[in-house]
């Protein structure tokens, strides 16, 4: 089997170490390379995953590297083909996604700039709270083109909608198909229109109160694990969303995501990054696809939309 290309993972938390096991585990890429500021951290991680290469029986290679503000340690990165910025704090229990903007700016801003140097043609995908905000930003700061940003937060949700509907339904996962659109937070956009249950319309298996139910547990989905761990966020759902997504990059997949995007005309919203669907390939976003919503779930995706470009119109300041 033949492998190839470069993926960097910054930020080696729970969350950048688990993207960088299941990508190694993915045994499609050349190199895995983990950074963070804290010294020894990833090169430690690295060494601990080399060491699962002949019990799980992949040969990709991960590489550690200690990184600083000013720039160390990213020479390891250089030539890039696809990046998962996890970098930021994650949220504390209580605290909402954009509690944590200005503190977050600051580092990934600094991130950004680093890695738009040693990696200009790689496609950055970042999965840093506030998500839709932070990735704004990450395109601000790499000045890179708008495709080649990308947000993940449309996976997970999507991911978690499916979860609590398979479990109310009772039914397996493979069965059920959920979206959602919109923010990563709180006007975030379960599109219960497009739910089906073993192929099933969502609202033909379950009343209306049973789907707000689902909806409202969804949009709280990141927050009711925060509440349960006390100290940091979810990662084994995160990762397994952003690991997909640079996989569909390195493979040039093509594949239709939902992940934050650059919104310019679809769905009648303009300039704005925004949680759609997108078809994802080397290049990143090949194109936005656009869907039926009912006129609800549109006009709720417009209320998102012009949420977060309010917010969005901050953080070049930040
Ligand atoms: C969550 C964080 C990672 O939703 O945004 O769990």
């Amino acid at each position: 089997m033949s492998r190839s290309g470069k993926v960097t993972v910054v930020g080696a938390g729970f969350y950048g170490s688990t993207t960088a096991l299941r990508l190694a585990e993915y045994d499609i890429f050349e190199t895995v390379v983990l950074t963070d500021i804290v010294e020894g951290k990833s090169e430690g991680l690295a060494l601990d995953i080399n060491q699962s290469r002949s019990i799980e029986n992949f040969e990709t290679k991960v590489v550690g590297a200690t990184t600083t503000a000013d720039g160390g340690g990213y020479e390891k990165t250089a030539n890039s083909d696809v990046v998962v910025i996890t970098a930021g704090l994650p949220r504390k229990s209580g605290m909402s996604r954009m509690d944590l903007i200005g503190v977050n700016a600051g580092i990934v801003r600094g991130v950004a700039e680093n890695l738009a140097k040693y990696s200009p043609n790689s496609v950055i995908i970042v999965v840093s709270n506030p998500l839709d905000e932070m990735t704004a930003l990450t395109q601000l700061a790499t000045k890179f083109s708008y495709n080649k940003v990308i947000g993940q937060a449309g996976m997970l949700d999507t991911a978690r909608f499916t979860n609590f509907v398979a479990e109310k339904c009772g039914v397996d996962i493979s069965g059920v198909k959920t979206l959602t659109l919109g923010s990563h937070g709180e006007t975030m956009v379960p599109v219960p229109s497009r739910c089906t249950v073993n192929g099933k319309a969502l609202s033909d298996v379950l009343s209306t109160v049973d789907i707000a139910d689902l909806v409202d547990k969804t949009r709280n989905g990141g927050a009711e694990i925060v509440a349960l761990l006390k100290t940091g966020s979810a990662y084994y759902a995160p990762s397994a969303a952003a690991a997909r997504m640079a996989r569909a990059v390195i493979t040039d997949s093509n594949e239709v995501m939902p992940v934050c995007a650059w919104v310019n005309g679809e769905y009648g919203i303009n300039g704005v990054y925004l949680g759609v669907e997108a078809q994802i390939g080397k290049h990143g976003v090949n194109k936005v696809v656009e869907t039926n919503l009912t006129a609800d779930e549109l006009a709720s995706l417009k209320v998102a939309a012009e949420a977060v470009r309010t917010k969005q119109a901050d953080v070049k300041d930040l």
